[in-house]
């Protein structure tokens, strides 16, 4: 596991965005993994700037996102899908049908994730996966007590998802219950991780998910497990962490190695 610790968001926003566009001219067709919320919205900002001004290259890429609320259509303003439209996708030359995104509003949710896991098979599985991390150590809406094998399903969301969601919302009562997500086992599947974490308020789950034990209440700890995982996190986020020093120390010698293993 490496763990980068940066100054700021913008600082894990543009180190992130490096390190994905790296991976996509090594491989043009990579298979993305992605996530909504607050936190990536910085790197996909700056998706768009590289595209628009570097010319960096969507059309081959494909993506699966992570999760997406139940019960809202894909046009509903609050849906991860119209967020990952609004954000990035209308604004970059990812193909329409290169993208993946759970779908809330179907009939039957139990076909479509099983439909998505085998989507997610077909087309070779995710090369590069990008977490946020919720406070309660959440990645994707795995809440506390998922399974750690666990595939794409319906899960419902804790009091403290719904109340840090709600700030999307118009009011509290709007956010809905439950949502489609890949499961622990779908995203541990990923050849890569990387996880992204800015603010105090992720400082405790940050903490626990690097540095304590294994564990379904805190999802993210999973990542210990998994044998390319890189966390960047910000001051803010990384304050917690007993061994900051350590980690910090670890990257500037990782520096001086022949083999700069980010690019
Ligand atoms: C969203 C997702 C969630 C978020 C997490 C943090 O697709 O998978 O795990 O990454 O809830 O949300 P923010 O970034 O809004 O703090």
């Amino acid at each position: 596991m490496r763990v980068i610790i940066v100054k700021d968001y913008q600082e894990m926003s543009k180190r992130a965005a490096k390190i994905v566009a790296n991976r996509m001219k090594r491989k043009p067709d990579l298979v993305l993994g992605l996530a909504t919320g607050s936190t990536p919205l910085g790197m996909y900002s700056e998706f768009i700037r590289m595209h628009k001004e570097e010319g960096l290259d969507f059309s081959q890429v494909r993506s699966f996102n992570l999760d997406e609320y139940c019960g809202l259509s894909s046009d509903h303003p609050q849906s991860y899908h119209y967020f990952m439209y609004d954000k990035l996708f209308n604004h970059i030359n990812i193909r329409p049908e290169n993208i993946y995104i759970p779908r809330g509003d179907v009939e039957n949710a139990h076909i479509f994730c099983e439909w998505y896991e085998k989507k997610i098979k077909k087309e070779g599985g995710m090369d590069l996966q990008i977490l946020g991390i919720g406070r309660d150590g959440h990645i994707g809406f795995n809440e506390p007590g998922s399974s750690l094998g666990s595939r794409t399903r319906i899960k419902t969301l804790t009091k403290e998802t719904i109340e840090d969601n709600a700030r999307f919302f118009k009011k509290k009562e709007e956010v809905p219950r439950y949502a489609i997500t890949m499961g622990l086992g779908t995203i541990s599947e990923a050849k890569e991780c990387l996880l992204l974490a800015s603010g105090t308020n992720k400082a405790e789950a940050i903490q626990k998910s690097i540095e304590g034990p294994v564990s379904a209440e805190i999802t993210a700890s999973l990542l210990q497990l998994h044998p390319r995982v890189m966390i960047i996190a910000d001051e803010e986020a990384a304050q917690n962490l007993r061994q900051k020093d350590y980690y910090q120390y670890a990257e500037k010698m990782a520096e001086k190695l022949e083999v700069n293993q980010e690019s």
